[in-house]
């Protein structure tokens, strides 16, 4: 991930991170911190929210005001040190953990967005094992329209599974994620005109 953000993968921006378009597209950003933060605004005391894979922050940054805590986590070490300079709040916090690998926060809700859609099948069983501990899994992935073979596998990296035809449906085999409730909050289109960007509420008893 380190050499995705090196070598510009994600595309440029005016930074010098840039997690990609999905990341900063005011048609898939706006709606996205529309619908967290009615979520996130219906809880008193606020939630512990732990961002995994948190990229550039521009989408982060725009719900820490409505948590508790705000635990932000990337794998890119650079990017998390970028990050610590750049925003600061009494209740966010920077991170730099493998989220397959290291032990996460604790915390009440975690937010995984256009992420598991970059790392292969091995890596995102791993990583739900972890979130399954935690009572809300807010998760946004990238999918194809239409009807599509799910969790073909990938190489973890810039890409998605688009370019196979697939996406990941952490509900289908080969996975085995089994939360009490799941509930779609948002889907809107891609701004490549290739599939569209859906994210879903997962309950955990
Ligand atoms: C496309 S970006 C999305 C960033 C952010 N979630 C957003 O929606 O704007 C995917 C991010 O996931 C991070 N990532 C991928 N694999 C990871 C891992 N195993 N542990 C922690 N972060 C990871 C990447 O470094 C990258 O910053």
């Amino acid at each position: 991930m380190t050499q995705v953000y090196e070598m510009k993968l994600w595309g440029a921006g005016e930074e010098v991170y840039y997690s990609g378009v999905g990341s900063h597209h005011p048609d898939i950003v706006a709606p996205y911190i529309s619908v967290v933060t009615s979520f996130l605004k219906t809880f008193t005391p606020p939630l512990v929210v732990c961002d995994l894979g948190c990229g550039d922050f521009n989408v982060g940054k725009q719900l820490v005001k409505h948590s508790k805590r705000y635990i932000a986590i990337d794998i890119v070490a650079d990017l998390i040190a970028h990050n610590k300079e750049k925003y600061k709040d009494g209740n966010l916090e920077f991170h730099c953990l493998d989220i397959a690998v290291d032990k996460l926060p604790s915390g009440d809700c975690v937010l995984i967005r256009q992420v598991l859609q970059h790392v292969s099948n091995n890596e995102v069983q791993r990583i739900l094992d972890k979130v399954s501990h935690y009572k809300y899994v807010i998760l946004t992935e990238h999918i194809p329209d239409g009807d599509f073979i799910p969790n073909k596998d990938v190489i973890s990296g810039q890409g998605t599974r688009l370019k196979k035809g697939s996406g990941v449906d952490v509900l289908a085999p080969p996975f085995h994620f089994k939360p009490r409730h799941a509930k779609q909050l948002l889907c809107v289109a891609s701004n490549d005109g290739k599939g569209k960007i859906v994210t879903t509420l997962y309950t955990n008893t």
